[in-house]
């Protein structure tokens, strides 16, 4: 057979099939089981969504209550794995500690391999994804208190997902207008197709190993720059241009090596993220209404994106989710290195979609490569190499 070429970063190649969520890159349009994401950040909450996500219909209401239900009642996490927790570096980064909580949680919930009799129940599928779901913002609002010395507190049932985050987070009763603008980020995460990180829970989910170790791997694909890490380096790059007027030059040099501009470009969309754009119309309207802190940094973004898009829009890159979302978290008075976890928390539901999906119509991952190495040789005893030979 002869050899196919080998695809860099595997674009445009399909690597599964999927009904879960629709990119169309030139329109600019994205859809979770068809329904337009602008639709479902206007009128759905996270909740829906991630129901919508895993089970592939809206829920009716009686289905949609109880797992909201469930998802109050499972935010808990285990005290020890807030015993692992005190021993992690408090300079660590948030992701790693996730990374490493996720992965722990898996020892206390033993379920080592499904059976086939698991993996078709779709109940017990749903309730082990759901208390996934639920316990991800616990466990980074509880680090978010123990890496300042303090105790973190408890889960509050009365509050919905996004409120109780923001409540663990900060201490204070939830402003309802901050847990709806979060609430909406995090409906604009859940999910985004075959990206790196969703690519990676195909290929863990495959071995059929636990779900603990599906969204752990997940969680660190998604911490690197080129994927959900963007939205740190994007408020990162924003402080070291520190004024408006160092911009220009901030740009030329980059480009100039071919060195990124953080929260520009996309693999898929050619044109504008329509996620960027929702994020960038509720960002400019709770600025004009005085609701966000208005930092210098708000200026310089939005000057940014106009320099930078006069620059790469004619290639086909824009500011994209991470682009808006770094900014907007910053504006909300956020920490710089949780929103990553942020977006680790939302994208949780539509891991697990296809943690379920791939379950569904399993095949282990077993690409080929192209070899480039050596043509078989003999091996020679330490004592005998020379320095050709080493
Ligand atoms: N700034 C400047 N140039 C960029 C760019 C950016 N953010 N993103 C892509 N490009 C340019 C590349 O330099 C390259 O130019 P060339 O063809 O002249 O060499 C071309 O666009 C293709 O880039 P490439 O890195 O091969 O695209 P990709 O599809 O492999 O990567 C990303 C997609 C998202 C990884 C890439 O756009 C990127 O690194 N962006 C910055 C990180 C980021 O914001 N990630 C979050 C994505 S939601």
């Amino acid at each position: 057979m002869a050899e196919s070429a080998v695809v860099p970063g595997l674009e445009g190649v399909p690597a599964t099939q999927s009904s879960i969520s629709h990119i169309d890159g030139t329109a600019g349009l994205l859809s979770y089981r068809g329904y337009p994401i602008d639709q479902l950040v206007a009128q759905s909450t996270y909740e829906e969504v991630a129901l919508l996500l895993l089970d592939g219909e809206l829920p009716d209401t009686s289905a949609l209550e109880r797992f909201d239900t469930g998802l109050r009642s499972h935010r808990q996490v285990k005290y020890n794995v807030r015993e692992i927790m005190k021993f992690l570096p408090v300079t660590g980064h948030p992701m790693d500690l996730l990374h490493c909580a996720v992965a722990s949680l898996g020892m206390f919930y033993p379920q080592q391999e499904l059976s086939d009799a698991e993996r078709e129940n779709v109940s017990h599928l749903d309730a082990m994804a759901m208390r996934i779901i639920a316990r991800i913002p616990t466990i980074v609002a509880m680090w978010e208190q123990m890496r300042f010395g303090n105790d973190p507190l408890p889960t509050r049932s009365d509050l919905n997902h996004a409120a109780n985050f923001l409540y663990m987070l900060t201490g204070r009763e939830p402003d309802p207008l901050y847990a709806r603008i979060l609430d909406a980020c995090f409906i604009l995460h859940a999910e985004h197709t075959i990206n790196a990180s969703t690519f990676s829970v195909l290929v863990t989910s495959s071995t059929l190993t636990n779900p603990y170790h599906v969204i752990a791997g997940a969680i660190g694909t998604l911490a690197g720059p080129l994927h959900g890490g963007a939205n740190q380096k994007v408020v990162e790059m924003l402080e070291e241009i520190g004024t408006p007027s160092r911009i220009a030059g901030y740009l030329d040099t980059r480009l100039s090596r071919r060195e990124k501009i953080w929260g520009f470009g996309h693999r898929v969309y050619k044109t504008r993220d329509p996620r960027a754009a929702i994020l960038k119309d509720m960002m400019e309207n709770l600025a004009s209404q005085g609701h966000l802190r208005h930092s210098h940094l708000f200026d310089i973004a939005m000057e940014l994106e106009r320099q930078a898009g006069e620059r790469l829009a004619s290639k086909g890159i824009h500011a994209n989710v991470d682009f808006y979302s770094g900014v907007l978290y910053h504006e909300m008075g956020i920490r710089t290195d949780l929103f990553t976890p942020i977006f680790a928390m939302a994208r949780s539901a539509g891991w697990l979609a296809h943690w379920r999906e791939q379950l569904g119509n399993n095949r282990i991952f077993r690409p080929t490569q192209i070899y480039s190495g050596a043509s078989a040789r003999h091996y020679v005893p330490a004592s005998q190499r020379s320095c050709d030979t080493a």
